[in-house]
Parts: C-alpha cells; structure tokens; sequence
C-alpha cells in the first residue's frame, strides 16, 4: 500500500509525511520511485517477445533524476523540444532509443537531434519534411523518420489532450499519407522507418486505439506493396490513469491487443507512455496558510498555488487531497485554493476535509504534468522536488531562488 494511514498520520511509501512536511519547506513535490519502476516493468513485460521500445515522453515529469532511474531501466524517450533532448542526454539517455515528436521543430532542435543520432522523427507536416531532408543533406546524413498519421479517431477525454482528431493540429491526414511517403523515399537525406500516431492522453478505452492501428497497418500494407517497408509503428502514448476510482486500462490486455493485430508483420512496436508511469508516483504536500470563512464558502488557503499545479484551472482536473494528519476536529466543506491572484488559483472544489489552520495537505496522482505544467507566475519559486527511494527521501530539485529568477532580467534595467 502505498498511501495509508498510521495513528491518524499519512504514509507515503512508508515515509511519515506529517514528520517530513514539518521538517522541510512546503511546498513540494515528492514521488515515489517504486511505483515508477513498477509502472515501467509492467509495461515491459507485457510485450512478451514482441520487439519493442518504450519511449517515456519525457514531458509528463522531466527531473533529471527520473529520466535517469527511467534510462537505467533501459527507456527510451519521446521528447518534442531542444531543451527535452539536453535533458535525456544529461541524464544518460540513449539517443538511439528517442523519438523526436512535436508539430513545430526548429532548425535548430533538428540539428541538435541530427549531431546526437537519434532514432527518429516523428515528421508531422510536408513543410518539416523538406525542412528535414535539406539539413540532413548539408550534413551529408540520412534522417530516420516517421510520418505521424491523423487517425480521425474520436476520444473521449478533456477536448484539450485530444490530439487525434479530424480538427486537431496534429498529424497528417491519411488521404495525403502515401503520397508522402512516396516524396520522402526519393529524397536523399531521408531514411524511413516508420509510421506513428497519438490519439489524446488520459484515455480509459482500449478501442480507439484499435481502431487506429487498424487504419493504420492498412497503410504499412500499401507501402510494403510499393516498395517502402518500414521498421516500426509507433502508437504513441496516452493511457490514463485513475484520478477518482475510474478503472483503467490493463497494460497487458492493451498490448495484447495491440500485438495481436500487428500480427506476424516484422515491426517494432513503439509506445510512448508519460502519465501511466509516472502520474500515480508524485502527491504534492503544501500547508494551509489561513482558513478564511465568507457568508458562501470555507477556503483553504495553501501555500501551493496554480503556478506548482496547472491541471485543475487548466482542464478543471479533479485530484484529491488528503489530510496529512487527520484532526479529530468536525470535517466541513473548503474550497482548496492558493495565494495567487486569480480566481482560477484552486487545487480543489467542495472537499469535506478535518483541518485547521497550519495543517498539511496532500494531492495525490500529480506525478505526471504536474511540476513540469509550473511557472514562476507571481515570481513565485518552482519548487523542491524529492524522491522516495527503498525507504529513503532524496531531494532531486531545489526550489529556485528569487535571484535566480530576476537574473535574466536584471543586467538590462536602464539606469
Ligand atoms: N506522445 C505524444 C506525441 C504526446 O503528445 C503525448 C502527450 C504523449 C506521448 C504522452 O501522453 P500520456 O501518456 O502522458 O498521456 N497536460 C495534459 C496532458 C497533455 C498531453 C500532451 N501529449 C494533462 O495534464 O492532462
């Protein structure tokens, strides 16, 4: 058990939280390394024998100290920035296991990803193919890509984190696809690999996916028919996890299914997971700075704020928090909200909680999207992360200083 309470107090992987929150400055974000790898092995075994590559996309949660356990664990990673490849490479990341995603690569990521031999690009347009193709030939190289394919497919999840549908910017739609494909086999700095697609995240359903890959194995079809065999398909990322008892998606039975209509077709299966290996692992502990009472409402007011956790003003997410130390106090109705000034600055709405002022709280499932969503709005300092590791905490980010934040901006003040 991962979450649970001893003697009123909240354990996190075994740590006491109510100890360490009381020791350390809050707030902060602390994950938990078992469930990490647990997450990623269950991946891993589940495509049998079938060849494969696990490309964690890297902008779910992107500490340095977990890319690096992720690539010790052998990962990959799906990375759709410059700053996201500097990352992988810093923390000893294979390049030759990176997909590079993302519908606006500059010239400048292209080069960087060129110089470190990565294993793909997900090329999302004829423009950025061309864009490829031209550095890649002054380099005197040859560009690894896939096409990342528009499957159409309806999904049913926060209109924001669809990304595969007819009206989404993302991906190519079929109709254009082979003869795309056809361009990129006659140009000279371009080697193709393979064919993608991502259809949304935070997805509860195996179907949309199948439906996808079906399209999408008619297309590797068509082009082994004309000569153009590929290497891999990649089906992106996505999977959800439960937030507030939704059941999700078994990992084996997905990649079964998945297999199985891959069939005896000579292809490496790619996934690019985020949220399903680390969203479960972080809770975000903050302490409750006043409560303040109006004729209407009880606010919770916390120390943490939407600047440190994006997703509930963002996509109205739903994350629950739990007391850190139950108070034998009567529970009453807050709304769970932080110092900044918008009205969109909550982390919960309507929570019956037992609290009063100085308390600890804990919101759960924020391992994924939810320090690397942080800005420093309200100069207010990103925070300190740290990791449970066999019973351990380890800090793995201090939280900036505000000099550290001015710094960029102080040399130019005009005298
Ligand atoms: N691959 C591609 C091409 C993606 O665009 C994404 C996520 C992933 C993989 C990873 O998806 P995941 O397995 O984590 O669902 N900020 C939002 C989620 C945005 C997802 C964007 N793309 C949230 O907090 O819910």
């Amino acid at each position: 058990m991962t979450m649970d309470y001893k003697d009123n107090v909240l354990y996190f992987d075994d740590i006491n939280i109510l100890e360490f929150a009381q020791s350390n400055q809050t707030p902060f974000y602390l994950y938990s390394e078992n469930i990490i790898k647990n997450n990623y092995n269950s991946y891993s075994e589940s495509f049998g024998s079938h060849s494969h590559n696990i490309c964690y996309s890297v902008k779910a949660n992107s500490n340095l100290s977990i890319l690096s356990l992720l690539a010790k664990l052998g990962s990959g990673f799906d990375i759709v920035s410059g700053g996201e490849l500097t990352r992988v490479l810093r923390a000893g990341g294979d390049p030759t296991k990176i997909v590079f995603s993302g519908v606006g690569k500059s010239e400048e990521e292209i080069i960087q990803a060129l110089d470190n031999n990565i294993m793909c690009f997900n090329v999302e347009s004829k423009d950025e193919l061309n864009t490829i193709n031209k550095i890649a030939k002054q380099k005197k190289t040859k560009a690894n890509i896939s096409f990342r394919v528009n499957p159409a497919i309806n999904v049913n999840t926060h209109p924001y984190i669809t990304t595969g549908m007819r009206d989404n910017k993302f991906g190519i739609e079929q109709s254009e696809i082979i003869s795309l494909y056809k361009d990129a086999s006659s140009l000279d700095g371009i080697s193709i690999v393979g064919i993608d697609f991502h259809i949304g995240s935070q997805i509860m359903e195996i179907e949309p996916y199948l439906e996808s890959l079906i399209k999408i194995i008619a297309i590797v079809d068509n082009l082994d028919a004309l000569g153009i065999p590929l290497k891999h398909i990649d089906i992106g990322g996505g999977l959800g996890i439960s937030y507030e008892d939704e059941s999700i998606v078994d990992k084996k039975l997905f990649l079964s299914e998945i297999i199985q209509i891959i069939g005896d077709r000579k292809l490496t299966l790619v996934i690019e997971p985020g949220r399903s290996i680390v969203g479960e692992s972080g809770l975000l502990v903050t302490k409750i700075i006043n409560i303040k009472e109006s004729s209407a409402k009880s606010f919770a007011i916390t120390d943490a704020g939407m600047n440190d956790l994006m997703r509930p003003p963002l996509y109205q997410a739903y994350h629950s928090i739990r007391e850190v130390f139950r108070q034998p106090v009567s529970k009453a109705t807050y709304d769970v909200v932080g110092p900044i000034c918008e009205t969109a600055d909550f982390l919960g709405k309507d929570r019956v909680l037992s609290i009063s002022q100085g308390d600890f709280l804990a919101i759960e499932n924020v391992g994924a999207y939810g320090f690397s969503l942080a800005s420093n709005y309200n100069t207010r300092p990103k925070i300190d992360e740290y990791i449970v590791s066999n019973n351990n905490v380890n800090k793995i980010r201090t939280r900036d200083t505000i000099d550290q934040i001015l710094e960029n901006e102080i040399k130019f003040i005009q005298n």
